[in-house]
């Protein structure tokens, strides 16, 4: 089966065809337009040159992409369409949407909504060309329980998903934990305009905390890693730590280049240790055996080699599960995954006739996941 799926729920344009035949998937095409230069100006994503963005972009990205991945229109061997319906900026997400309703009329295809945040989830199983193990009930084949930690730009989530069940419709998510301000992508964003280092944030954080050696004197706070009360435990709070971050700096004459590199490795670790602490912490007290980890700050290198270090040291064995980098921030592949499982479900609960029209899909910018 072919999947065509359109991302546009932030700053880039996605559209990806993805083949699926027998737990082997194959991308045909995976094209992801950034708009950081024209964002980054600005410090943040600006929704309406997002969307003027998205307008300009899609229809050049879909030509190429049909192109890639050799179909001709009208594209008799597409199978599905798929869309992100939500979370995200709104006017940004009307664009992918009304394109995706455009061509499923055009074209005569079915069109499946997809939330943002569960195909950061299904990102994880993404690997070209590589076959894929099913379990009996259809989905992943992973051991029960799972822990899902998203972290991104707009969210910090801590999931449960208890039992296995058919993928999608059947994987009941628990929202165990979120963010009670910022999210931690947001919190790496805000602390890099605060030192004028540029837009995104992650990667130069990132980048400059790599480059600091040695203890540091900057000791920043590690919020509500302790907090164990029935409300708190799997809850984030990130906006105290960028506040720490700005009157430590204020305690400098001159924020020089060593101020700024050693800052930046405090401030990552605090989040690191953060994210940790209350990741095993869910894992723990479920008993989970996997920890899967998806959103664009599952890029950061640090956070990937400190989660592993616990997965391997811990009494218990668990099964980590990271996106490949190319795959950790925002694509439409893992869309078309996403769909792909809800498809299956759908499938199987309404049998084979089912074809959803996507009419009467909105935009929802507050889409959740549970
Ligand atoms: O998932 P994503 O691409 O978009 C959203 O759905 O929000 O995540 C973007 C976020 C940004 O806040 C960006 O600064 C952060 O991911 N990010 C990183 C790194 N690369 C991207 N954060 C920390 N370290 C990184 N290497
Ligand atoms: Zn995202």
């Amino acid at each position: 089966m072919k999947i065509l799926a359109i991302e546009t729920s932030c700053d880039e344009t996605a559209i990806s065809i993805l083949q699926i035949n027998s737990g082997k998937f194959k991308i045909l095409s995976n094209i992801v337009s950034s708009q950081v230069k024209i964002h980054a100006k600005w410090g943040g994503v600006v929704p309406s040159l997002a969307k003027r963005e998205h307008l300009k972009n899609l229809p050049l990205i879909l030509k190429k992409a049909l192109k890639e991945a050799k179909i001709k229109t009208p594209p008799k061997s597409i199978d599905l369409i798929a869309v992100t319906a939500g979370p995200g900026l709104e006017p940004a997400l009307w664009t992918g949407i009304n394109m995706a309703k455009e061509l499923a009329a055009k074209w005569k295809k079915p069109l499946l909504p997809i939330n943002h945040m569960e195909g950061h989830l299904f990102s994880v199983f993404l690997k070209e060309n590589k076959s894929f193990k099913f379990s009996a009930h259809g989905g992943p084949a992973l051991s029960w329980p799972a822990i899902i930690l998203l972290v991104s730009g707009g969210h910090t989530e801590l999931i449960l998903i208890s039992a296995p069940g058919r993928p999608a419709l059947g994987w009941k998510y628990k929202l165990l934990g979120s963010t009670r301000d910022d999210a931690a992508g947001e919190a790496f964003d805000k602390v890099a305009k605060m030192m004028k280092l540029g837009y995104p944030g992650g990667p130069i954080v990132a980048k400059l905390a790599s480059n600091y050696r040695g203890r540091t004197s900057l000791v920043l706070p590690r919020p509500m890693i302790n907090d164990n009360s029935p409300t708190g435990k799997y809850d984030f709070s990130f906006s105290g730590l960028k506040t720490a971050v700005l009157y430590k700096l204020k305690e400098f004459p001159k924020i020089t280049a060593s101020i700024k590199k050693e800052m930046c490795h405090e401030f990552q670790q605090a989040v690191i240790d953060v994210l940790i602490a209350k990741t095993m912490r869910a894992v723990r007290e479920h008993n989970a055996k996997t920890i899967l980890i998806g959103g664009g700050v599952a890029a950061n290198n640090e956070l990937r080699r400190q989660f592993e270090k616990v997965a391997n040291n811990c009494d218990s064995k668990y099964m980590l599960l990271l996106p490949e980098m190319k795959f950790t921030g925002d694509n439409a592949t893992m869309i078309a995954l996403a769909a792909y499982f809800r498809w299956l479900a759908l499938s199987e609960v309404e049998g084979k006739k089912t074809s959803p029209s996507g009419r009467g899909l909105k935009a929802n910018g507050n889409l959740k996941i549970a």
